[in-house]
């Protein structure tokens, strides 16, 4: 399925991307709600997170965090979390990843940022700001994230609805992870299971000034 937007000008001759590679990542990518019957391996995962921490963030904190639902016993811990219309497919993926963010980014900066590490004190200080920048850039992040697993070839099924409590409960106790998206992934089913919905076209949602 091509959406409109392909057909508004030639948007082939604006990208860098081959026309494949456009539609695998944006035209015709779907959030899924089934997978095919296929394992994830363990290298598919660490390519996810390779092209995933090469995604901006500020200061380059990346305070994205990820736990990948590997053992039964972990999938049905999670799913008593997900809300009812999200228990059976977060059940039926090949793969699920709980994304957390941090707010003790500012511990490191000597890794990451290491010509403002000296910063970390007057982080250290204040925690909302710890807390907005590691909200937005995990955010940024889980983004970065989606289209990863699409250029890995794997379709993503991204979730806020779940009690972030309970799997921080169960999940991020004793650290300063905070769970804000659970992505079922897996290799594509093939099925469509609902139309697109319609996206703002550009007059709709940008304006130049
Ligand atoms: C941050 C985020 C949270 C979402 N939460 C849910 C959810 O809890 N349950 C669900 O069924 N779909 C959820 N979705 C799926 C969206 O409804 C879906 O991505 C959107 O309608 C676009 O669908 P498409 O990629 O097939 O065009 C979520 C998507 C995102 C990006």
């Amino acid at each position: 399925m091509t959406i409109e937007i392909t057909r508004e000008f030639d948007l082939d001759s604006e990208l860098i991307l081959d026309s494949d590679a456009a539609a695998a990542l944006f035209l015709e990518a779907r959030t899924a709600n089934s997978w095919a019957d296929e394992q994830i391996s363990d290298e598919t995962l660490q390519a996810v997170y390779t092209l995933t921490k090469m995604g901006p963030t500020a200061m380059n904190i990346q305070p994205l965090r990820i736990a990948w639902i590997r053992s039964s016993e972990a999938r049905a811990q999670l799913v008593e979390h997900m809300n009812e219309g999200n228990k059976v497919k977060t059940l039926a993926a090949p793969m699920v990843a709980v994304l957390s963010y941090t707010n003790e980014w500012h511990n490191l900066l000597e890794r990451t940022t290491p010509h403002m590490a000296s910063m970390a004190p007057t982080f250290e200080k204040n925690l909302d700001s710890r807390n907005t920048m590691a909200v937005t850039n995990a955010h940024m992040q889980a983004g970065y994230f989606i289209l990863a697993a699409r250029a890995a070839g794997l379709a993503a099924g991204p979730m806020t609805g779940f009690d972030a409590s309970g799997v921080d409960a169960h999940f991020n106790a004793n650290t300063s992870y905070s769970a804000f998206m659970v992505v079922n992934l897996g290799k594509p089913s093939g099925v469509i299971d609902r139309q697109r919905l319609p996206r703002l076209d550009f007059d709709s949602a940008t304006v130049t000034l």
